[in-house]
């Protein structure tokens, strides 16, 4: 079932697996207004869809998302910018919360907004020819949707710091190479392959511990290591008393398949 929720923004479902894709190729998938008020109404909505289990984002063409649509930038004034840069975090941040696993498939530019939007998925698979960079200072501006604070966090200050002054862009190789990028394929088809493997796999799994497992490494890796070891042990024991955790246990014994219901 496929359906738009944006001239620009295509919304898929197969089964567990939600894709959305940027339908920009002439802009290089650049993000309007229109498309992240779009978005800022939609994610919620997939948030609390617990049928969902994995939620991919790609682009079309050359580009994944060049970044903000520069073009809405030029002659606003610094209410409707700083609004504009408002949504922007808003959408940013409801990416990176949605409990599902996300996966980014960057079939070609992510810059400024789309490099701010791989940062907040679970995975980032990536063509050979995608770029990524954050390439603000080249408009006498800054990243605004967490990329440097994302990327500092994810490869270390002197490599974001390098990035976000000189806006350089650097081809998914080099990322696959620092461990940012999970993996990298020779073209789109391979890419959307990968994709939709990573994805299947995901959805198959037991969806009350994958979504624990996306909950534990994220807020766990965030807190002192002595509150993130109880953390874990917290939410294995409250898994263990599922009936998904039973059934795991269960069917291994057995010799069979489970049957996991998320429950
Ligand atoms: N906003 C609006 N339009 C954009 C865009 C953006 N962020 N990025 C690309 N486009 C548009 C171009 O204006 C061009 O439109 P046109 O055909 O009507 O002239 C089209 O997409 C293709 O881009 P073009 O620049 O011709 O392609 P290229 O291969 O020569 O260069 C880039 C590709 C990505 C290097 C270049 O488009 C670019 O630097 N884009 C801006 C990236 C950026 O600064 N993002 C952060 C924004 S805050």
């Amino acid at each position: 079932m496929e359906r738009r929720i944006d001239e620009h923004l295509v919304v898929r479902r197969d089964g567990a697996v939600v894709t959305v894709t940027v339908d920009r190729e002439d802009a290089l998938g650049a993000l309007s207004r229109s498309m992240l008020v779009a978005l800022d109404a939609f994610l919620p909505g997939l948030a609390d869809d617990d049928d969902v289990r994995v939620v991919v984002l790609t682009g079309t063409g050359r580009g994944f998302v060049a970044g903000a649509d520069i073009g809405e930038y030029h002659g606003v004034d610094q209410r409707r910018f700083d609004d504009y840069q408002r949504l922007g975090r808003r959408v940013l941040d409801a990416v990176e919360a949605l409990p599902q696993y996300t996966v980014a498939a960057v079939n070609g530019y992510a810059l400024g907004g789309g490099f701010e939007l791989a940062l907040c998925c679970d995975a980032i698979l990536a063509t050979e020819r995608a770029k990524f960079g954050l390439p603000e200072v080249k408009l006498g501006l800054l990243p605004g949707g967490g990329g440097s604070q994302r990327l500092a966090r994810a490869l270390g200050v002197r490599f974001a710091l390098r990035l976000v002054a000189t806006g350089a862009m650097v081809p998914a190789g080099e990322l696959y190479r620092r461990g940012l990028v999970d993996e990298v394929y020779a073209d789109d088809a391979a890419l959307r392959a990968g994709a939709w493997d990573l994805a299947g796999t995901v959805a198959a799994g037991a969806p009350l511990a994958v979504r624990g497992a996306k909950r534990l490494v994220r807020e766990g890796s965030a807190m002192p290591l002595p509150d993130a070891l109880g953390f874990e042990q917290a939410v294995l024991s409250s898994l263990f008393a599922t009936e998904d955790g039973r059934e795991g246990v269960a069917a291994f014994v057995e010799k069979r398949d489970p049957v996991f219901r998320g429950r």
